[in-house]
């Protein structure tokens, strides 16, 4: 890891009775990278676009948010304040904070002018590997050349999307969790050609945002989603064969493992379609059946059933309040 050090002069002097001290700090032109990141670019503006939007942009970052849909962008700011206002109900920021972090963010639907001058990249698009090797060849395109590109996905090879720009030594995997102001863990995935002052240097800046970064290679689903994809599975399949309801398997998970939501509550908060995209990478990159989506999930992706974010997935949503109520379809 690089260290940083600071040489500093000071020159001190009287005038009239008055001492002045004249203090000079040397800045070394050798600082790591992360050091010198001003400008950060987040494409993506969905659930996890606008949580890194709101974790850098509260850090102090200039942040542009970068969506194809213009109302999405709309929805992404409406959220970000809401959550702040959340936090200033809470006393863990302050009015003035909350309006520093807003002004420091942009928003455009144009890839090219949002990442001209970024030093920093954080690409949160929907999971989909095609979007994202396109998204990737436009952005090494229109990016400046020592711009770092980071990806947020779940899943997808860092390598695979690394090779498709000139610059895969500065393509890494920074896989924040959900919901981004609150979870602690930064998922940082070393890409095959990753170079490793960039890994520290990502190592470095997530925590300077205040979360806790854990290293692991580039494999399918990383560490995260490799262990917890195949428990939401396994509780879908539970549920299509009948062998509880979905209350059941919730309260068994939460009260019996102490976990703080059931599969089935965390799958629809993450997106069903999310979920099922990650399995597939699972499936076909581990070549083992037992990663194979249940054919429930399925179905509900196709007919639309997507969780928190569609109003509807193993619970219904549409009330609008905070009460779980399992979907009709399944009561
Ligand atoms: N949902 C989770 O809990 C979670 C957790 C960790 C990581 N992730 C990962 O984060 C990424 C985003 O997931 P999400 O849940 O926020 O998805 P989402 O569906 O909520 O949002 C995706 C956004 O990307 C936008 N988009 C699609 N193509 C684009 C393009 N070419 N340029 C700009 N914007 C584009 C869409 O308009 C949409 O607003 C995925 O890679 C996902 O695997 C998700």
């Amino acid at each position: 890891m690089a260290r940083l050090t600071l040489k500093w002069g000071a020159k001190i002097t009287q005038n009239k009775g008055f001492v002045n001290i004249n203090l000079k700090v040397f800045v070394p032109e050798n600082l790591p990278y992360f050091c010198n990141m001003k400008n950060v670019a987040v494409i993506g503006g969905g659930t996890m676009g606008n949580g890194i939007a709101h974790v850098f942009a509260q850090s102090g970052y200039s942040v542009t948010l970068i969506d194809i849909k213009k109302d999405m962008l709309d929805k992404a700011i409406a959220t970000i304040i809401k959550n702040m206002d959340r936090m200033i109900a809470k006393e863990k920021i302050t009015n003035e904070q909350k309006d520093q972090a807003l002004a420091n963010i942009n928003t455009t639907t144009d890839l090219k002018t949002g990442v001209f001058n970024a030093d920093l990249v954080v690409e949160a698009a929907t999971e989909n590997v095609e979007i994202k090797l396109q998204l990737f060849k436009s952005i090494d395109e229109f990016a400046p050349k020592n711009c770092v590109l980071a990806s947020n996905t779940s899943s997808i090879s860092i390598t695979k999307i690394a090779s498709v720009t000139s610059r895969p030594e500065k393509v890494i995997g920074m896989h924040f969790m959900n919901p981004v102001p609150v979870m602690k863990l930064v998922e940082v995935i070393e890409g095959f050609k990753t170079d490793k002052q960039v890994t520290s240097d990502i190592m470095e800046l997530s925590k300077k945002l205040g979360k806790i970064p854990a290293l692991t290679q580039d494999y399918p689903g990383f560490i995260a989603n490799r262990i917890l994809m195949p428990m939401i599975n396994e509780a879908i399949i539970s549920l299509h064969e009948g062998v509880a309801g979905v209350t059941e398997i919730d309260t068994i998970m939460k009260l019996g493992m102490a976990h703080p939501m059931g599969p089935l509550q965390l799958a629809d908060f993450i997106g069903l379609d999310v979920c099922l995209a990650i399995l597939n990478v699972l499936y076909d990159g581990l070549g083992n059946t037992k990663y194979a989506p249940c054919p429930l999930l399925v179905n509900m992706v196709t007919s639309g059933d997507l969780g928190v974010k569609s109003g509807r997935g193993f619970y219904d949503y549409s009330h609008g309040t905070k009460e779980l109520i399992v979907a009709p379809n399944f009561k």
